[in-house]
């Protein structure tokens, strides 16, 4: 697949990766990813690994495809209508892609945890509960009734939902919901979590719990997360990728980005020239 889309593309030049967007214990690895929506390509020539048990931080100006490239790596954008993605992505080494991947199960593996909380209109067991249910990883109440207890613990909701499991996740408050929405992520054991702006919709207060979270979890999962604010990716990243108008201009070491970047446009970003 890799390639085919060099004709394609129009005027502009890909723009070379600056930096250090490969990773020496990749979970996942994207070479030369190219997407479209229809004629209009969103992204050119991505390559960048996301490393094992860390956070890279995805950053760059509105409409610079941070959620299109999130979503190639669980392959959401099959669900886009016109969407078409080129180039190899691995998880663990295996193409995503391929022919023989249940798409199910690896949105599974590479969860994904949107915007706005969006728990399902059911109880805060059940919206736990459903996916491994799904999956089939429960066998008895009890298996599932632990899943669902030690999802809510990682996700840190457990000691304030413990009393009200039957009670419909949208009561939660917004940050709630939001680690609801990680709790339910958890439990069918990604290895891969995906956030698009996780905290946008949440208080300062909120915020900080769910960036806590993240630092707590990427002892066990590989996490990419998107966020308008530096700040943030400071906070919760040790990698950040800075994307410009369908390009990968550069990825480094979070400090790196932020004190030293090598690239104008990276500079001009965190310096808030434009964005
Ligand atoms: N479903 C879609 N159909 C057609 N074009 C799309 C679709 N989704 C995104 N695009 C286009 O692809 C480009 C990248 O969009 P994307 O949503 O990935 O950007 P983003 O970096 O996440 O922006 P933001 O920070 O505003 O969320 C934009 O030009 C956008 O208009
Ligand atoms: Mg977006």
């Amino acid at each position: 697949m890799v390639g085919t889309s060099r004709a394609l593309r129009t005027s502009r030049e890909v723009r070379e990766t600056v930096g250090e967007p490969f990773h020496e214990d990749p979970r996942m690895t994207c070479r030369n990813v190219d997407v479209f929506y229809g004629d209009k390509q969103a992204l050119r020539n991505i390559s960048l690994d996301i490393g094992r048990n860390q956070v890279i931080a995805m950053i760059g100006p509105s409409g610079c495809g941070k959620s299109t490239f999130l979503r190639c790596l669980n392959r959401m954008n099959d669900t886009i209508e016109g969407c078409r993605v080129t180039g190899r992505i691995t998880l663990d080494g295996k193409d995503i892609y391929d022919k023989s991947v249940d798409v199910v199960s690896l949105r599974a593996q590479v969860g994904m945890v949107f915007q706005k909380p969006n728990p399902f209109p059911k109880s805060i067991y059940e919206n736990v509960a459903y996916g491994p249910k799904i999956h089939g990883l429960a066998e008895t109440r009890r298996e599932l009734d632990e899943i669902v207890e030690t999802s809510l613990r990682k996700a840190g909701l457990w000691d304030e939902v413990k009393d009200r499991l039957q009670e419909p996740g949208t009561s939660l408050s917004g940050g709630q919901q939001q680690r609801l929405c990680i709790a339910r992520t958890i439990a069918v054991s990604p290895e891969v979590i995906l956030m698009d702006e996780p905290c946008s919709a949440l208080d300062p207060i909120a915020t900080a719990v769910i960036e806590d979270l993240i630092d707590e979890l990427k002892q066990q999962y590989s996490i990419a997360i998107v966020t308008h604010s530096m700040q943030q990716a400071s906070r919760v990243s040790q990698r950040t990728a800075f994307f410009h108008l369908g390009d990968l201009i550069e990825v480094g070491p979070t400090a790196v980005i932020f004190t030293n970047p090598r690239h104008e446009l990276t500079e001009d970003y965190i310096t808030g020239r434009f964005g």
